[in-house]
């Protein structure tokens, strides 16, 4: 029984931002390894034109890949209509658009302002058909922007009932630039929820000033359990200057376990799966805590 759901996103947020490029088959490779440390949910790669992130140009064979593995939901990420139509020929379980709340962020990774892309994600709604992949909108530079600075509460607010209104089946909250703080989780994930309910469904938090945990376990408190993280804390977004990594998976997984909060993740399995990526990117800086030093001797896993 899982008490919270952590969905990889290495392979997309991660290699996007990566130095070099990790070739087909290793991303097989690690997606399986991953999949075997037990994650439900993994995001394989995003939908883009190769031109704009060249490290997701083979995210249709690295999908294929993944639909092959029993109990995996793959979800991938598309920007666009055209993004959504690949994602549906690759037959993947869940497609997450980034819908950024801060405009001059939206327009320098989109190129549309926030309200196109809510028409983006609604027309994609209304194609999906009966056994379409799940929607999910990521309000991205939810809790500040390294171009726009502040992002105002109300706008993410705005945004929120924008896309429940689209027909999308859940909605994340993003720190895009690591600007969260825990106090302004817990608010904005309570405001969020006031006006959407349970639609609002995970949190996606970069480590880029050491808070992720602390802004995990904000939002955990705040009944959230769906959280996103990156093995090693790969990550972050080409198009948001001074993005880096995402939480780290080892040290979340880790957290919760050994708070009694079972994650289904067994982090043996998990240090396999970075072996894999540590040999297939080997000029990439890999981090984490629990990686570093070890389980403790009195370490007991929740599941
Ligand atoms: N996949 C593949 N090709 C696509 C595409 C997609 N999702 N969307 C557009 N294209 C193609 C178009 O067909 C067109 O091709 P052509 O020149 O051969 O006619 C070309 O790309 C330009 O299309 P256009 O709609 O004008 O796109 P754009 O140049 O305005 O770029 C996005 C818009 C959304 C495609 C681009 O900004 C993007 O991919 N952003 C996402 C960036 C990202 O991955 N950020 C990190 C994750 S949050
Ligand atoms: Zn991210």
């Amino acid at each position: 029984m899982r008490q919270v759901h952590i969905r990889e996103v290495g392979p997309r947020d991660g290699l996007q931002n990566a130095r070099s490029r990790m070739d087909t088959e290793a991303k097989k490779r690690w997606i399986s390894a991953l999949a075997e440390a037990g994650f439900e949910e993994i995001e394989v790669g995003s939908f883009v034109p190769p031109k704009v992130v060249p490290a997701m140009a083979d995210t249709a064979e690295v999908a294929a890949h993944a639909r092959t593995i029993p109990n995996l939901r793959v979800v991938a990420l598309a920007p666009n209509v055209k993004g959504f139509e690949r994602a549906l020929a690759a037959g993947v379980h869940k497609v997450t658009f980034p819908v950024s709340a801060s405009r001059l962020h939206s327009e320098a990774n989109v190129r549309m302002t926030p309200q196109e892309m809510v028409a983006q994600v609604k027309a994609c709604v209304g194609l999906r058909g009966a056994n379409g992949p799940a929607i999910e909108a990521a309000i991205s530079t939810a809790f500040g922007c390294t171009l726009q600075g502040e992002v105002p509460e109300d706008e993410v607010l705005r945004l929120a009932v924008a896309l429940a209104e689209a027909g999308v089946d859940c909605v994340a909250l993003a720190d895009t630039v690591g600007y969260a703080n825990p106090g302004q989780v817990r608010r904005l994930f309570r405001r969020v929820r006031a006006e959407i309910g349970a639609r609002l469904e995970s949190a996606h938090f970069h480590d880029t000033r050491g808070l992720g945990l602390a802004n995990a376990l904000a939002a955990y408190d705040e009944g959230l359990r769906h959280f996103d993280a990156a093995l090693a804390g790969l990550g972050g977004c080409p198009f948001a200057p001074g993005a880096s990594g995402n939480v780290v998976t080892e040290d979340l997984v880790f957290m919760f376990e050994s708070m009694g909060v079972a994650t289904g993740v067994d982090l043996d399995r998990l240090l396999a799966a970075r072996r894999i990526l540590a040999e297939a990117l080997p000029q990439e800086p890999l981090y984490g805590h629990t990686a570093a030093a070890g389980l403790p001797k009195n370490f007991h896993p929740a599941s």
